[in-house]
């Protein structure tokens, strides 16, 4: 028991707390500027420090990890109580002059070249996962052909509106900004045919002339291919980098590796691999491999980058997508739904780190912190 002559002092407290390790970036909280406030109260029995932390990424393992380093650190001082208020930070793109969306830290791509694998899934709940964590996210519908949003946030028949009859305001659903051709059309199922260039003007206005307001995270969801429509935004904003995703099945890779090469064509970086439809478990709690195993490792490897997860097989999966309301939000806690969140969390750590390593800083000066983490490429 701590008496009032042993109690450190907030300069003791401070000094400890900054050498405390961030769990992303493994370097001390001081040294990234991470620290934005301490105050410390006397209790009965020993001390409360009451801290206001950076977060560069919405990321629950971070902070979990985090709180108890911090709490290790400070308990030998005779704090016994830590009380932590986290202000995210997402670390931000290095804009070029034009940049069509000014106001938005990351553009997060989610491709995989293959049909039918489950890229809008992914988009969809990572995009939700993303912002129940705490961020502010946007998806764009970027297929133009087969539109996915409106059904997947039941939003069919949706139309956007203009506040200042100049921008388009996107549509928002469960805190998520969505914009999707399907808003435009009269029926959402219909097939859009348009040529290379329309599509590619339909993009860039979907980037510049809607107005997505400050976002943390913008979710791309690709069309099945390789073709125009990575090659158009990589021209037109800096991407932060892609999400591949992929099936297990080694026979169907082909298509994969092409994204793959695609991105690496277009210098955009690979973030994560995530293989979906990876198993299926019955209900007596037997996990069948039905579409094989491997394929997330293979790609992985062949992008060297991260196994972000597997997402298991769940009817529930396809019935919300169709119900419109994605497996994240219906049902948080189903199998499917913890793997999106797990894949979002490490997702988001990567995209800090990503920023960290292109910002070519070696040392942020304390006080600045996050804000001197511009990609510069
Ligand atoms: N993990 C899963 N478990 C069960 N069903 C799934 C899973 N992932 C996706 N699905 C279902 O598979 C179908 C295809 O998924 P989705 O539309 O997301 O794929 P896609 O790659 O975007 O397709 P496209 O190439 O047509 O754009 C949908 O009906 C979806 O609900
Ligand atoms: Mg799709």
């Amino acid at each position: 028991m701590s008496s009032a002559a042993t109690l450190p002092s907030l300069e003791t407290v401070k000094t400890a707390l900054a050498a405390v390790l961030d769990p992303t970036f493994e370097r001390p909280l001081g040294e990234l500027g991470l620290i934005e406030g301490v105050e410390l109260d006397v209790l009965d029995v020993g001390l409360r420090a009451r801290l206001k932390l950076r977060l560069v990424a919405p990321s629950d393992a971070h902070k979990a990890r985090l709180e108890s380093d911090v709490r290790a650190a400070l308990a030998p001082l005779g704090v016994s109580e830590v009380v932590i208020t986290w202000d995210l930070v997402v670390p931000m793109r290095q804009l070029t002059g034009e940049d069509p969306v000014p106001g938005v830290k990351n553009v997060i791509l989610v491709m995989s070249g293959k049909g039918g694998v489950g890229k809008s899934t992914c988009a969809a709940n990572l995009a939700l996962a993303l912002q129940r964590a705490g961020a502010r996210v946007g998806l764009l519908d970027a297929d133009v052909y087969g539109p996915s949003v409106p059904t997947m946030f039941g939003l069919e028949g949706g139309h956007p509106s203009s506040g200042d009859g100049v921008h388009i305001d996107p549509l928002e659903r469960f805190g998520v900004k969505l914009m999707s051709i399907g808003f435009l059309v009269e029926d959402s199922k219909q097939a859009v045919v348009w040529r290379g260039p329309m599509l590619s003007g339909a993009l860039t206005q979907f980037l510049k002339d809607v107005d997505w307001g400050k976002l943390d995270y913008l979710v791309l969801d690709l069309p099945p291919g390789t073709g125009d429509v990575a090659l158009t935004l990589a021209q037109r904003v800096k991407v932060t980098g892609a999400v591949v995703v992929t099936t297990p099945q080694e026979v169907a890779l082909i298509d994969v590796y092409k994204a793959v090469s695609m991105c690496e064509k277009l210098s955009i970086p690979v973030l994560g691999i995530v293989e979906n439809m990876s198993y299926f478990i019955d209900t007596a709690g037997v996990r069948h491999d039905l579409f094989g195993k491997g394929g997330g490792d293979k790609i992985a490897e062949f992008a060297k980058a991260p196994l972000l997860g597997q997402i298991p097989i769940e009817q529930a999966v396809r019935e919300w997508g169709d119900k419109g309301t994605p497996i994240v939000q219906a049902a948080p806690s189903s199998p499917s739904a913890l793997a999106f969140a797990d894949i979002a969390d490490k997702l988001a750590r990567i995209v800090a780190v990503e920023q960290w390593k292109r910002s070519g800083a070696t040392k942020a000066p304390a006080g600045e912190g996050p804000t001197r983490l511009k990609i510069v490429r």
